[in-house]
């Protein structure tokens, strides 16, 4: 690619390549490759929705955590910064100083998440700034702008993500008209050259609330617009985790296998690990670092929540695995003290710790993919995590 070359679905900015299927599930390990260097999958992206990833220094994220890509958010960084700044900063990777991957949502989900401060239409989608109350609207067409203008290296479609549960037309309706938004966001792109020195990758978003036959026919159609990766929204939205899961194996028996799969918003380590199963690659929620933020711990051994007293004069390691150095550097019963007293170091330690930990989860599916015992691996894990410590 070159600098200001016009931009198009069809030319590859983007290799994904497949390492291992496995035998027994439907999970692969693969690599991305990306101007911004390579992602291993399947992948946690941890998400850093204003650009930071709450709590976490940039040396920490990438020393401790290091992760191959995060990601940020249209809706948020429009609002503020705003676009222009990004745009002088030399775009959001420089702005953060992340040399690595980026992915943005396009504000499909933030926008959803607004219910009650906007208006869908065809056009577009208004709404109303959390932040001063100001009326803005997004429209297929300026979300690609704007993703321009921010720069991450993966960009989404702009949808309507439904909610649950939903009504079986108004999931029908929303899902052609997601279908037509597609297509606005393709021809648009076509038009807008890249804004910086390397390539974006477009991924387009299946919709279908938890209908079998939508979710068949939007896998069907967003599989034709021939992108170099997929993802799958709507889930994650309140219905039971079967349901989502049926979802996830309707889809992902559509969706090109030679692609990266991106299941947006999930989940808790057990979704991620059943959907792993199911052939998704790519993941993102912001549960490992909200919940920090309350006191809630993942471990490989189930949820601690440091706040109970329980852990009051609990003086071993946060968590004996040391995954991230706060494990160990820091015992149970100080990071208790730490919530207590409302300190904001005890949010910044959660937080590493639950990334930590996610990243720690996914590394070691891809190590069990490429190792042949994958399943084994997940169902005792998923026993395993589904406790309260
Ligand atoms: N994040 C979680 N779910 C969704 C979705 O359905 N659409 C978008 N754009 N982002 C999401």
């Amino acid at each position: 690619f070159s600098l200001n070359k016009t931009y198009s679905v069809s030319l590859p900015t983007m290799q994904f390549k497949l390492n291992t299927k496995d035998t027994a599930s439907k999970a692969r390990a693969g690599v991305i490759t990306t101007d911004h260097g390579t992602i291993e999958t399947p992948i946690f992206m941890p998400v850093g929705t204003v650009g930071t990833v709450k709590g976490v220094h940039q040396t920490e994220l990438k020393n401790e955590i290091n992760p191959d890509i995060i990601l940020g958010n249209t809706y948020h960084l429009y609002l503020r910064p705003q676009t222009k700044i990004l745009e002088k900063a030399g775009g959001l990777h420089k702005f953060m100083n992340w040399d690595r991957n980026i992915l943005t949502d396009s504000g499909g989900y933030q926008v959803y998440s607004l219910s009650g401060r906007r208006k869908i239409k065809e056009e577009g989608v208004k709404f109303k700034s959390h932040i001063d109350g100001s009326y803005h609207t997004f429209t297929p067409e300026n979300v690609m702008e704007i993703q321009r203008s921010i720069g991450a290296d993966i960009i989404m479609a702009f949808d309507e993500c439904t909610p649950y549960p939903c009504d079986y037309n108004y999931a029908k309706r929303s899902m052609h008209m997601t279908h037509r938004w597609l297509k606005r966001c393709i021809t648009h792109l076509d038009k807008t050259p890249f804004k910086y020195d390397y390539a974006q990758t477009f991924f387009p978003i299946v919709q279908g609330s938890t209908y079998k036959d939508l979710r068949k026919q939007s896998a069907e159609y967003i599989a034709s617009a021939g992108a170099e990766g997929n993802a799958i929204g709507g889930l994650s939205v309140g219905e039971p985790a079967e349901e989502m899961y049926e979802m996830t194996e309707v889809v992902t028996a559509i969706l090109p296998e030679d692609k990266p799969r991106y299941l947006m918003g999930v989940g808790t380590p057990i979704n991620i690990l059943e959907n792993i199963a199911l052939g998704i690659d790519m993941f993102d929620c912001v549960m490992p670092t909200r919940n920090a933020r309350n006191g809630m711990l993942f471990t490989a051994n189930g949820t601690i929540n440091i706040k109970n007293k329980k852990w009051e004069d609990d003086f071993s390691p946060i968590d004996e695995m040391g995954i991230t150095y706060v494990d160990t550097l820091y015992s149970k019963a100080y990071l208790r003290h730490l919530f207590a007293a409302k300190e904001l170091l005890g949010k910044q330690i959660a937080s590493i710790h639950n990334l930590g930990f996610y990243m720690w989860l996914v590394r070691e599916a891809r190590k069990h993919i490429l190792a042949g015992d994958f399943t084994e691996w997940k169902n005792r894990m998923v026993k395993q995590m589904d406790k309260r410590l």
